[in-house]
């Protein structure tokens, strides 16, 4: 396992390029199932989970070649309609691929999910939808078997917002036999991506005030699709600037998806200009400021972003609140921020954070993807060295981070560790 080691204490000053959707990626990958053919993904990035939901498309039958950014799924040869719990277990979002494969070829055999480091994170509204639609749905030892001769057009309203779910059900809704309308679905920038896709494919889906409306067609067609630069990626640049200082020219900046970021992080001190249209730069304050704020589905702050900004909170001069109202308990990244020297209680779905005049390096260890960044910038504002370990899961979000960060003035070793 690969560790990194943070040498601190210095500004980073430079450009610094943001890369392609994770999460916008995956549900574009699944919905290449919906068709028979070759669809082609540019700017992809090359990163673990990608290569996951590769592996699910792979034991589908399905072929994923392409070169680097550069993805290309044939679902000429599909044959086998199972996500095993091998790969189901290492990534979440491989349990896109249920609603597709009902939708085109009558049956699904996935494995769940599980929870993961932050809790459980149940998958109930993605099968009441997919039941809503007709699918006849068995939990069977951990797999998922849902079977339909066809899908049935349905109303069905999301009592939570879920970016999963409605990803899962829009995909499935676009075969379905009549309409189908969505109520209280998720608005991120991702799931619009993936409408536009399905769109192309030829789906009729229409945007309603309070979800989607879609009418069901008999086939889709493959396509061809640019990903979306990431926007958490960005905001992780962002928070990085924040808390270490210096000036940082963001360029690849998805600036439309990253509003209330931008407003979170202006109110913690930071500086920014828009140089171009994805072009952001970012200036960190002398003071960091605390504030009190909650995470939100889209358009609100995300919850992706709020280890980032914990770390950046704690150096703020006063007392913050965050609270997380997606996930109650993602807070594993606050034991690791204290090992830092960082004060930090949590209080149910809070965190407070006592703001310390410095941070001091540590042996710490990534516990899920966005805690790894929040330690990574936490690493990059401390005095002395830190030890991060367990570098496989900013790997997952995250493409060579300490050579984009390296270019920038900081410092970080990559410690190749044998398995
Ligand atoms: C996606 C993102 C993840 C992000 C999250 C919230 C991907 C691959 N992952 O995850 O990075 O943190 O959105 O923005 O895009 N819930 C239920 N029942 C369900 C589904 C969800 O209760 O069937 C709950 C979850 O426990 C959570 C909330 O709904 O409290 C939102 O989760 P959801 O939006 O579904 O997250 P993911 O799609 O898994």
């Amino acid at each position: 396992m690969d560790k990194f080691v943070i040498h601190g204490g210095g500004k980073l000053r430079g450009t610094i390029m943001v890369g392609g959707s994770k999460n916008g990626t995956l549900p574009l990958m699944a919905a290449a199932l919906l068709t028979k053919g070759v669809t082609s993904i540019s700017g992809s990035p090359h990163l673990q989970d990608v290569a996951t939901m590769s592996n699910v498309l792979r034991v589908s039958g399905a072929r994923v070649y392409g070169k680097r950014h550069e993805l290309k799924i044939d679902t000429a040869t599909c044959n086998h309609f199972e996500a095993p719990y091998d790969l189901v277990k290492t990534m979440r979002a491989s349990f896109y691929v249920l609603g597709p494969l009902v939708a085109r070829y009558g049956r699904a055999r996935v494995s769940l999910p599980g929870g993961c480091a932050w809790g459980p994170r149940p998958v109930d509204l993605h099968l009441k939808g997919l039941e809503a639609l007709g699918a006849q749905i068995k939990n069977d030892h951990g797999y998922i078997e849902a079977r339909a001769k066809y899908l049935v057009g349905a109303t069905f309203e999301f009592d939570k917002v879920s970016v999963g779910a409605t990803a899962q059900l829009v995909m499935a809704a676009t075969l379905a036999r009549g309409v189908s309308r969505l109520v209280n679905t998720a608005k991120e920038p991702e799931i619009l991506m993936l409408v536009q896709m399905l769109r192309k494919m030829g789906a009729q889906i229409q945007e309603l005030p309070d979800g989607l409306k879609i009418t069901g067609v008999r086939k889709l067609k493959p396509v061809h699709i640019t990903v979306m630069p990431d926007r958490i990626e960005a905001g992780t640049y962002i928070a990085a600037a924040t808390l270490a200082g210096g000036s940082l020219r963001i360029e690849n900046c998805p600036i439309d998806h990253l509003s209330a970021a931008m407003d979170v992080f202006s109110r913690a001190g930071a500086v920014m200009k828009k140089a171009g249209p994805r072009v952001l730069v970012v200036q960190g304050p002398k003071v960091i400021k605390p504030m009190e704020i909650s995470t939100a589905p889209f358009p609100g702050f995300p919850t992706d972003l709020q280890a980032q900004l914990m770390a950046v909170l704690s150096m703020a001069r006063g007392t913050s609140i965050i609270t997380d109202t997606v996930y109650h308990d993602r807070f594993t990244h606050v034991a690791e921020l204290k090992r830092l020297g960082a004060d930090i209680s949590v209080s149910g779905n809070s965190a407070i954070i006592q703001g310390v005049a410095s941070l001091t390096g540590a042996e710490v260890m990534a516990t899920d993807l966005r805690a790894s960044a929040a330690l990574v910038i936490a690493g990059l504002r401390a005095r002395g060295t830190t030890k991060l370990d367990r570098v496989y899961h900013i790997d997952r979000g995250y493409e060579h981070i300490e050579e984009k960060f390296n270019a920038v003035g900081a410092r970080i070793e990559r410690i190749k560790e044998a398995m």
